[in-house]
């Protein structure tokens, strides 16, 4: 009977713009999200060309992880994480992105915090890439409509790579890179927190530059792949997708139809990524579109030999595929409409326990590549009961039902999953809306929209559970 290893990565997923704050620290300069203003369920973040006096940007103070890093991991290691994945700040290790030489305090930084896990056996898990491109790349260079941020890029991703050698066994060169795409509904808010850069203000052909900037984002993951494993051949490369699985309205094959494109829409870097090669059928969609995407036999080669040694997946919610004259169902985050067999959070994401399993045997038989899932959780208000303690019984729930059906996955589906981090395991901004409103963690953060807290952590019940569940690895689901 398949079980679920005893080595089962079990573990949490943060990212340094979301929770490190001390965006003027340490030498650190300014990075796109430092300029994303705090929003809302209702209202969006917004993204000024310069620090404003009177707005909130939420990335300058996070929820102070820069400082109190120690006390964090200490309280993952009480919880038992097997592993956690961080991700590095591109903009504190070269502030400008362009710098001859490296910010030596952004890389002791983030060898303290590495060092840290490893004292209590907590394994590494780096994102490259999660949202944290220096700004003087976007004013400078036009961010990845140009070639040089790749060259920029690889040289980050050098420095990184020797600093922390042999402590690192598992990279991420992106994270979610999938959601710029000509063909997907463009937003402000993707490409913005992509690549620095408003949809609306995009100039000249839009699809053009949405084409080149995911082309460039996939070549840099491939020759960062390499890379890595040159420097240190005993680590393994993975990038992280964000993917929502689309499903048809009803049978009728038209809508089969439309909810398979939507979805496949998602998956041809990690085609490039597993395969080796640009897809052909992409490049001919592109000429349809009149895009020339401008790939050269260096880049051929470059993807031939950048391939994945796992993959990571993000899994939050499902979608269900527009049909023909059905503009007017409320919609989802993805542009999709709402699943009426779902649940959905405060937020409008639909939550499916399912769509985990069918997302993990879908990309395992496509590509058979290790899979770990590198974010899933539950964006919810949490109030403090009277006793002073969250009792957040609604995401146990969510966790418990999700985890049941990953285990199913591996147990069942014979998927080769090595593990679980789960999104948020410490409350922290909240990447789409800027809000602390919407939390994750097993542990709370005392700090609020409106400015107040004192930052002070503290337990959640569900932060118990998941001791629990790690100690037993998931014997119980
Ligand atoms: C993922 C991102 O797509 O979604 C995270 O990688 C993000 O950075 C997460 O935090 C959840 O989204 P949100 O808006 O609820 O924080």
């Amino acid at each position: 009977m398949t079980k679920l290893a005893n080595d089962f990565l079990w573990g949490g997923s943060i990212a340094a713009h979301q929770l490190e704050g001390a965006w003027q620290e340490g030498g650190k300069g300014p990075a796109i999200m430092d300029f994303a203003t705090a929003g809302s369920a209702t209202t969006a973040r917004e993204y000024t060309k310069t620090i404003e006096a009177g707005r909130k940007y939420p990335s300058h103070e996070g929820i102070d992880f820069y400082h109190r890093y120690k006390e964090d991991i200490q309280l993952f290691a009480e919880m038992g994480f097997k592993s956690l994945r961080i991700s590095i700040d591109w903009s504190r290790i070269y502030p400008n992105g362009d710098d001859p030489e490296p910010n030596q305090a952004g890389i002791e930084f983030y060898q303290n915090v590495v060092d840290e896990l490893l004292k209590y056996n907590i394994e590494p898990i780096v994102t490259l890439y999660h949202f944290e491109l220096p700004m003087n790349l976007v004013t400078q260079y036009d961010s990845w409509k140009n070639r040089k941020v790749i060259d920029f890029y690889l040289n980050y991703v050098e420095t990184m790579v020797k600093a922390l050698k042999g402590k690192v066994n598992y990279w991420v060169t992106f994270n979610e890179m999938n959601h710029i795409d000509p063909q997907t509904e463009a937003s402000d808010m993707f490409t913005y927190i992509l690549a620095g850069l408003k949809y609306s203000e995009l100039e000249g052909n839009k699809k053009e530059v949405l084409a080149v900037m995911g082309y460039n984002m996939t070549l840099a993951g491939v020759k960062a792949a390499k890379l890595i494993r040159q420097i240190d051949p005993a680590s393994k490369v993975g990038c992280v997708f964000g993917i929502t699985p689309t499903y048809p309205l009803n049978c009728d094959p038209v809508n089969v139809l439309n909810a398979f494109k939507e979805m496949d829409r998602d998956f041809y870097q990690i085609d490039v990524m597993c395969n080796g090669e640009f897809p052909k059928y992409k490049l001919k969609e592109y000429a349809d579109m009149g895009i020339n995407i401008g790939m050269t036999e260096e880049d051929k080669q470059a993807f031939a030999a950048g391939k994945l040694d796992y993959l990571g997946m993000n899994y939050y919610m499902t979608d269900v595929a527009r049909y023909e004259g059905g503009e007017e169902e409320e919609e989802s985050l993805f542009g999709g409409i709402q699943n009426p067999y779902l649940e959905k959070s405060k937020w409008g994401w639909g939550i499916d326990p399912i769509g985990l399993r069918y997302l993990l045997n879908y990309t395992y038989r496509r590509y058979g590549l290790p899979i770990i899932i590198c974010e899933n959780g539950l964006g919810a208000v949490d109030e403090i009961g009277p006793d002073g303690v969250v009792h957040d019984d609604y995401r146990i729930d969510f966790l418990q039902k999700h985890l049941s059906e990953l285990k199913k996955a591996v147990e069942e589906d014979k998927v080769d999953c090595f593990g679980y981090l789960m999104w948020g395991p410490i409350d922290l901004v909240s990447a789409t809306t800027g809000e602390m409103k919407k939390r994750y963690g097993f542990i709370y953060v005392d700090k609020h929209d409106d400015g107040t807290g004192d930052l002070s952590r503290s337990r959640k019940d569900s932060f118990y559970w998941y001791k629990h569940l790690i100690e037993t690895n998931g014997e119980e689901l």
